[in-house]
């Protein structure tokens, strides 16, 4: 992936989704894979609002970022799931529904986006749908299962 790049505008950094607004969980190696999250969702609104300005080099950009997105999330939910089979997680069947449920939008929102380049209802997407699960998402089923792992892992130690 691109090195990400914020946006200055007016002295101001902008950027969608903030560090801090990304719950912490117990577990390194899911927080590295939110922050690479939260970075792609960065660029993404970047190349929204770049796009929307006139850049069609942006516009060109988004295409691929999207199909990064996916493979990032697909490869994310994987190292979850392994993870949870390891420990015998009780809720792995409610957790992985979820993640399938979010692959199959995910592969709904490029094929919208393949078919008609509609950047509103990408920017609508992000903006009202993608943000919010994923902040949700982490504070809920993903807090949870770092929580049991971690509890799993230290009676074992
Ligand atoms: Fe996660
Ligand atoms: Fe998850």
């Amino acid at each position: 992936m691109e090195a990400y790049v914020t946006i200055i505008f007016q002295g101001v950094v902008m950027e969608r989704l903030k560090a801090e607004q990304i719950p912490t969980v117990g577990l390194d190696f899911m927080n590295h894979d939110h922050a690479e999250a939260t970075q792609q969702i960065n660029m993404l609104d970047q190349l929204i609002q770049q796009s929307l300005a006139g850049d069609t080099d942006s516009q060109k950009k988004i295409e691929p970022l999207l199909i990064n997105m996916y493979e990032h999330s697909e490869a994310h939910f994987a190292r979850e799931e392994a993870e949870m089979v390891r420990v015998n997680f009780p809720a792995y069947g409610c957790h992985s529904d979820e993640h399938r449920r979010v692959l199959a939008e995910l592969t709904q929102v490029l094929q919208q986006w393949q078919q008609s380049s509609d950047l509103q209802q990408l920017a609508n997407y992000l903006d009202k749908t993608l943000c919010s699960w994923l902040i949700n998402h982490i504070s809920t089923m993903d807090s949870v299962t770092a929580m049991f792992i971690g509890r799993i892992d230290q009676s074992a130690a």
